[in-house]
């Protein structure tokens, strides 16, 4: 008989789930659509918003879908977007030159999100892979086997600049070359632009997460291959404390917002910076964790809105301050 059984316990932890209300109470980390940047995708034309078969929801838009979905993600409280940029082939080549054209599509997009939404906090990310044929972040090794450190970041100083110029809030190198980001403050401070943050992928991993997000800039394909590897500068997913050091350089050289990336499958290195920083620490829930679970969910074997709530609370949990997600907008409308 159950009612006869009772257990001696002084804790009944189930006491402070009872109801809604007091869990609540006792509720200790919580979502806000402050919480998230929106990257967002802009291509050249007039076309129409252009869909991402492996990221489902997720456009590519023109210059001025871009501004109406800023101004919608800004009405909704997300405070910052980051924006990447789909370049047609043609205007690819080995050495990213694109990269460094004065009239980019990024450029072109910066300027006209700024102008139409001011107070959006706006990044752009600052590496090679839009603009080259191979699809690596930098330029090549004379003997094509490798992304050349030094020679890439020398570009990488000037594009952050130009976009500095043009008036990003943050510009945000992917391209994990060492000492790039001591570079790039350097730069940007002797051009004047001290006010131009910089938010660091520090502990960028070479993941097979990023899958989607290069169909949606192109970079396999310019490639011809499905799989670009590049562990030759992102780090080994086995390796903590190399993520670490990454993390301790980025700080050191100056950076303003450290981020560890993908985020799902590393929830222990997003804890371990913010334990080793008083940084704001950033997570990047990249394409493929976004891809997932869209994919579960449009086969109706996971909850959609339920597994998103609880893939980005587990984020913050683990200690990110803001989270990039492809799932900002709908997040912000849900906790609306
Ligand atoms: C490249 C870059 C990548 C992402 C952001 N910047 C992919 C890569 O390193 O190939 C991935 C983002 C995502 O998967 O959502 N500079």
């Amino acid at each position: 008989m159950s009612d006869a059984f009772k257990l001696d316990l002084i804790h009944r932890p189930r006491r402070l789930r009872r109801n809604a209300t007091v869990r609540s109470l006792v509720e200790e980390t919580v979502l806000r659509p402050a919480d998230f940047i929106a990257p967002l995708f802009v291509v050249d034309g007039k076309g129409g918003p252009e869909p991402i078969a492996s990221m489902p929801g997720v456009l590519r838009y023109n210059l001025t879908d871009l501004v109406k979905e800023c101004r919608g993600l800004a009405k909704l409280g997300v405070p910052a977007v980051a924006l990447f940029p789909k370049l047609d082939k043609k205007f690819k080549d080995d050495a990213g030159s694109a990269a460094l054209n004065e009239d980019a599509l990024i450029l072109r997009a910066v300027r006209a999100v700024k102008k139409a939404v001011p107070e959006l906090v706006v990044m752009t990310d600052i590496a090679l892979d839009p603009y080259t044929t191979h699809g690596h972040d930098g330029v090549l090794t004379p003997d094509g086997r490798d992304v050349a450190n030094d020679a890439t970041v020398a570009i990488l100083v000037k594009m952050a600049v130009l976009h500095a110029r043009t008036g990003v809030d943050f510009v945000a190198p992917s391209d994990m070359m060492d000492g790039r980001i001591g570079a790039i403050r350097r730069a940007l401070d002797d051009a004047g632009c001290t006010e131009t943050a910089i938010m660091a992928y520090s502990a960028k991993f070479a993941s097979a997460y990023y899958g989607p997000f290069r169909d949606a800039v192109g970079s396999a394909s310019a490639a011809g291959t499905h799989h670009l590897d590049k562990r030759t500068y992102q780090l080994n997913p086995a390796n903590r404390r190399e993520a670490l050091a990454e993390v301790a350089l980025d700080e050191a050289e100056g950076a303003d917002i450290l981020m560890v990336k993908p985020a799902g499958a590393y929830l222990d290195i997003i804890r371990d910076v913010h334990e080793a920083t008083n940084k704001p620490v950033a997570a990047y829930q990249v394409s493929g964790e976004y891809a997932q679970i869209q994919a579960a969910a449009k086969l109706g074997w996971l909850d959609l809105e339920r597994t998103r709530h609880e893939s980005l609370l587990a984020i913050k949990r683990a200690g990110a301050d803001m989270i990039l997600t492809y799932f900002a907008r709908e997040m912000a409308l849900a906790l609306k």
